[in-house]
């Protein structure tokens, strides 16, 4: 039985949330595997709409869902989003949800040490201030609190002391007041009796899954140029958003991340700061930007936009390990007289087939352009392939061949039932 994966290969808002949810009617499971609350997974199922930012989207179909080990969880965060879909009429229990003991917490101190950063920094990351980045670089500095310390709080007062111990010298240098340990022991004893129920093991329940021939669907956040080894540094997310990562952080073999589908919008957008080789900051930019409602989920920033960049996902592709695509948006192109795709940079005189490595060169990549033919007809809600425009289905496969992956899915409105199948990932090749 074929396990599917589930990564961004942009730069994030490709739509995951829409396509894990579709993919999780046929699996048993969905687990979320690295990021925390700085993902924004919109679904939409006829009239309602979902945002889920630490929920696995696997919740909106009642599968169990996992928050793997290699999330770092704002507690907070995760309880306001269980009242929240609990109002939509979903109902998140520890029947349903697990959060793996061994995950790291993101406390109100990451997310304040976020915000001072890039208040102060001359060059900002544009972050989404969630606290990510501090959450991480604890947990590698081996002095965070993760979801088990809840269950003894007799031993947090000693975890918060080397913790604080580090984020009070970070604090002063910035000029805010010392971090209050009475104050952050309080409120973790007080959210802890909420949270330990849904805390379990991700790597036993993985296992038994696996031994009982279930279906899993690992869901990616962010994507390949936000990772944190092979996106565009430093202006990336603080995790690796690759499928390789899902192993790590659920706790499985990486022969069980099964098929791996990259999610790919039909042009590209960025939230934040950083090189984006085809922006365009014109009349086709704020085009895309209207008709793809390009508007953060978390944030609510508008979303830089511009033409698809086949040599980006071409090289996402081969760094993430993605074996098949899904190709999001497509209605939003309806109408363009023509539209590009950058095949290639030039770097002063030279031409590249890839990004490069160095921040500079990127930021000084110009754009190469093929141009096509665009379609005036309606690919909106389109449910099958015979519905779509001859030139329509000219970019599609035009894309594939640049890119050198299929594509499996692609999707032409933001509802679940505007999905068109080409191959079944699910099924073992
Ligand atoms: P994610 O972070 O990858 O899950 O993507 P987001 O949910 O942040 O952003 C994608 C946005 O596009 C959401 O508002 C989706 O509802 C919407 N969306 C997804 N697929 C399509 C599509 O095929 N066409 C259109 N027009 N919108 C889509
Ligand atoms: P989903 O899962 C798009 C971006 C931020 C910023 C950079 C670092 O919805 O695709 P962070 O808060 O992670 O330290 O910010 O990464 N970013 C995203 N952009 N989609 C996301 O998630 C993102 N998560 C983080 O805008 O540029
Ligand atoms: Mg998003």
């Amino acid at each position: 039985m074929a396990n599917v994966t589930v990564i961004g290969a942009q730069w994030g808002d490709e739509g995951k949330g829409k396509i894990i949810d579709w993919l999780s009617n046929r699996a048993d499971m969905v687990v979320r595997f690295q990021g925390g609350n700085n993902a924004g997974h919109t679904i939409v199922v006829g009239d309602k709409t979902y945002k889920l930012s630490l929920l696995p989207s696997g919740v909106v179909q009642g599968k169990r869902s996992i928050i793997g080990n290699g999330v770092v969880v704002d507690v907070w965060s995760l309880l306001d989003e269980i009242e929240r879909v609990g109002g939509a009429g979903l109902k998140v229990t520890p029947d349903i949800l697990v959060l793996a003991e061994n995950a790291e917490l993101v406390l109100p101190l990451h997310r304040e040490l976020d915000a001072l950063r890039e208040e102060a920094a001359s060059q900002k990351l544009g972050t989404t201030k969630r606290g990510i980045g501090p959450a991480y670089e604890d947990k590698v500095g081996r002095r965070a609190i993760r979801a088990i310390d809840l269950k003894d709080i007799a031993g947090l007062p000693a975890k918060i002391e080397r913790l604080l111990a580090h984020h009070n010298v970070l604090r002063k240098g910035f000029g805010a007041a010392e971090a209050d340990a009475g104050a952050l022991l309080e409120s973790l004893k007080e959210i802890a009796p909420k949270i330990v129920p849904f805390i379990g093991s991700s790597w036993r329940e993985l296992d038994a899954a696996r031994r009982a021939g279930k279906r899993v669907l690992f869901e990616g956040a962010q994507a390949v140029l936000l990772d944190i080894d092979h996106g565009t540094y430093p202006f990336v997310t603080s995790s690796n958003t690759v499928a390789g990562q899902a192993a790590a952080g659920a706790g499985i073999s990486p022969r069980q991340i099964g098929t791996v589908l990259g999610i790919v919008k039909s042009y590209t957008t960025r939230v934040g700061e950083g090189p984006f080789p085809t922006e365009l900051k014109d009349a086709t930019g704020e085009k895309l930007g209207e008709r793809g409602r390009e508007f953060g989920t978390v944030t609510g920033r508008k979303r830089r936009c511009g033409w698809f960049a086949s040599v980006l996902v071409r090289q996402t592709i081969i760094a993430g390990g993605v074996d098949g695509i899904t190709l999001t948006k497509l209605d939003v192109l309806d109408g363009f007289p023509e539209i590009k795709l950058c095949v290639g940079y030039e770097l002063d005189g030279k031409m590249l087939d890839y990004l490069p490595a160095d921040a500079n060169e990127q930021a000084r990549l110009k754009p190469i352009y093929e141009t096509m033919e665009g379609w005036s007809d309606s690919t909106h809600g389109a449910r099958s392939w015979a519905q779509l425009p001859a030139n329509a289905i000219k970019y599609v496969r035009r894309v594939e061949e640049l890119i050198g992956a299929p594509v499996a899915l692609l999707s032409t409105s933001p509802d679940r039932d505007d999905t068109i199948m080409v191959i079944d990932p699910f099924v073992d090749r």
